[in-house]
């Protein structure tokens, strides 16, 4: 697993995650820029994906994969990270579906070559520590499969975020290449 400092958007791998909201139509932070530089193709990929129940596309915890279009990565893994509402309402359970789903929906594409944003710790709040501990013990894991992707990216958007990616590699006995 890597760790990088920057923006998810510039990567060239087979596939980027997306923080999305339910509906898929786009949102602020990291979705903005993804749609961004996707361009309108994505929303329009993202609006046939069908409702689950009105205006949900993916529900919390679940995937779903669009083509990238314009970005640099074939395509966008979107997954919806739990909204932090204090840790007791399965937050981490539905935060650990978010990175397992993704890698699962990553293995069915054969994507080889896959990066994450830091899911759910921006406008959904989820504290960084423990955010960090969930994605990597949960990436980790999801790796002992052969068929998923053995190159995972971390993508974390801040300096100052990163030191908890760090803790949390040295807590579970991971290492990170930068
Ligand atoms: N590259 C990498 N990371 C980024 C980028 C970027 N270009 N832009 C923002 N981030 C980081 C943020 O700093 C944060 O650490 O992504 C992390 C996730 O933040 P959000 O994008 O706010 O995602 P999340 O907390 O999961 O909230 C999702 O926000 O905009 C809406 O539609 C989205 O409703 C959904 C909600």
């Amino acid at each position: 697993m890597q760790l990088l400092i920057g923006d998810i958007t510039t990567l060239a791998v087979d596939g980027i995650v997306n923080a999305a909201h339910p509906g898929l139509l786009g949102g602020g932070g990291v979705d903005a820029a993804i749609h961004q530089r996707a361009g309108p193709q994505l929303l329009e990929s993202c609006r046939k994906l069908p409702e689950i129940s009105p205006g949900i596309r993916c529900p919390t915890g679940q995937a779903r994969i669009t083509p990238g279009f314009g970005l640099m990565a074939r395509y966008v893994i979107h997954t919806v990270g739990p909204v932090w509402r204090g840790g007791h309402f399965h937050e981490a359970e539905a935060l650990e579906s978010c990175y397992c789903n993704s890698m699962l929906v990553a293995s069915e594409y054969g994507l080889h070559r896959i990066a994450f944003p830091a899911i759910s710790c921006g406008v959904y709040g989820f504290p960084l520590d423990q955010a960090a501990r969930i994605a990597l013990r949960t990436l980790a894991k999801a790796q002992d499969n052969s068929s998923a992707p053995q190159h995972v990216v971390l993508v974390i958007f801040s300096t100052s975020h990163a030191i908890y990616y760090w803790q949390a590699a040295d807590a579970l006995g991971l290492i990170l290449s930068g």
